[in-house]
């Protein structure tokens, strides 16, 4: 007997414009990741608007997924993959969003990757819209801040769910859907691409745009919700969010109500929107003290109560505190940020590592939720060092995961329902933050770098076989030790 399910599912993540490539082949359309320059932990990556001749773009070679996916998938397979989480551009299904027809030949590369998943026994979890729109739509309706991109999206997602019925089971409408809640958000995941903005960690911000955007995609993933259960009844559609787990800072009452009001907004506000079906109490104060009016229309409510999630998901890397004291150090973090945690050690970039973050997390959200859960992103960015004779070893990485499925197996013993682990980048990718190669947090090494250069070529590091070892053990077999 062990501690996760049998039924348990293993995995890994990665989403297209961060790992396919081939950003103009076989009909694609420019994506919002397509307009943005490389840059690093130090240096924001440009939103270019044109694509410039000189200019490097990291999404548009990225590893080369879209040539190299049998080899990957079939890696992927040899570590014991029993999911895999990828994302499907948009653009290679409708170039600009805004065509009637889809094109045939994007579908057709998904179907071949969905073949490939299913010849090796993996099942396909995807995700419809992972900060890949048309670029067209930015340019167009200033991205999701539009309602027609309401009808836009749901043809997209009717299309998918047509084409690969009875090969997909699992669905999710739009990654990290909280991050609109941020101003990073606002290009990243909702297309708002306001006058002025050239950086994309600086990004000129309207918070008014930012929710109405929101309130579109939750129409929209309502919408596609119903949609896909009528295509097909056995279809799981789930929500997936960012979670910033955050702490007080001190027990001063004040630090306890300001994590509250973040975490509500932050954390909660998407997901309780998706799950329940309504908008949550507490945003009415914060639409009023925020100046922000969301529109709606007569039928909106009753959109959201039909087309409810069936499960819930979300990427976890670390956590934050959050103070009521304007003059304490801010941590950094993926889009999200906060105070320092003293009793926690940094990555490189800055993001606080927390595993037992995880296990309180767990038991929150299925306390909240009630609905079955899965962690669909978590992992370490990190440098890794090829040696000489080839082998990488990347002994931080199995400890950072190590530590994470710990605290899952605690939370699954605390009676939480977790269905799947899908770690991100499982084999190395493009940043989304960042736009770098270095900051690699794969299973799998690619010989890609930040200039552009290195050959593609793929090689298994330590924590491969590390993980081999973990699923085939269904998380039992923990210890460095056994890797091979
Ligand atoms: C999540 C995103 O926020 O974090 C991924 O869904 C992203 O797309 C991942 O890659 C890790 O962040 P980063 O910036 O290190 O790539």
């Amino acid at each position: 007997m062990t501690i996760l399910p049998d039924d348990f599912m293993w995995g890994g993540a990665v989403a297209a414009n961060q790992c396919e490539g081939a950003w103009d082949e076989d009909g694609k359309g420019i994506s919002i990741s397509d307009v943005c320059t490389g840059g690093s932990h130090e240096q924001s990556k440009r939103i270019t608007r044109e694509i410039e001749e000189d200019t490097f773009y990291p999404s548009h070679e990225a590893i080369d997924f879209y040539h190299r996916y049998k080899e990957d998938i079939a890696l992927m397979a040899e570590m014991g993959f029993e999911v895999f989480r990828f994302s499907i551009a948009w653009t290679r299904i409708f170039p600009t969003g805004m065509e009637e027809e889809p094109n045939e030949a994007g579908l057709e590369f998904y179907d071949q990757v969905i073949d490939e998943c299913l010849k090796h026994d993996i099942e396909p979890l995807i995700t419809i819209s992972h900060y890949e729109m048309p670029f067209a739509l930015t340019e167009k309706y200033n991205g999701w801040a539009a309602r027609e991109l309401i009808d836009l999206y749901v043809k997209y997602a009717e299309t998918l769910f047509k084409r690969y019925r009875g090969k997909v089971k699992y669905w999710l409408t739009f990654n990290e859907i909280n991050s609109g809640t941020m101003p990073m958000g606002g290009f990243l995941s909702l297309g708002i691409l306001n006058e002025e903005t050239t950086d994309f960690t600086d990004q000129v911000d309207e918070p008014q745009l930012r929710f109405q955007g929101l309130h579109h995609q939750f129409i929209a993933s309502a919408l596609a919700v119903k949609a896909g259960h009528k295509i097909d009844p056995d279809y799981q559609i789930g929500s997936m969010n960012i979670q910033a787990t955050f702490y007080p800072r001190t027990c001063n009452p004040d630090d306890i109500i300001e994590t509250q009001k973040r975490d509500q907004i932050v954390n909660y506000f998407c997901g309780d929107v998706q799950v329940k079906g309504e908008y949550p109490f507490y945003i009415d104060r914060y639409f009023k003290e925020n100046e922000i009016e969301v529109e709606m229309e007569e039928r909106d409510l009753e959109i959201l109560k039909e087309g409810t999630v069936d499960y819930y998901t979300f990427s976890y890397y670390m956590s934050n505190c959050v103070t009521a004291d304007p003059d304490q150090d801010q941590s950094s973090g993926n889009i999200i940020g906060g105070v320092e945690n003293p009793y926690l050690d940094s990555s490189d970039w800055g993001w606080q590592i927390d595993p037992k973050g995880l296990r309180y997390t767990l038991n929150y959200l299925y306390d909240r939720y009630q609905i079955p859960l899965m962690v669909v992103e978590n992992g370490l960015g990190a440098r890794d060092e090829v040696e000489e004779d080839g082998s990488i070893n990347d002994d931080y990485r199995i400890d950072y995961l190590r530590r994470h499925i710990e605290q899952m197996k605690e939370a699954v013993k605390d009676g939480v329902d977790l269905k799947a682990y899908t770690p991100w980048g499982c084999i190395d990718l493009v940043s989304a933050s960042t736009g770098e190669m270095r900051k690699r947090y794969g299973f799998i090494y690619v010989d890609k770098h930040d200039d552009g250069s290195g050959t593609l070529e793929r090689k298994p590091k330590q924590s491969f076989y590390w993980y081999q070892n973990v699923i085939e053990s269904n998380g039992e077999e923990l210890e460095i030790e056994n890797k091979k």
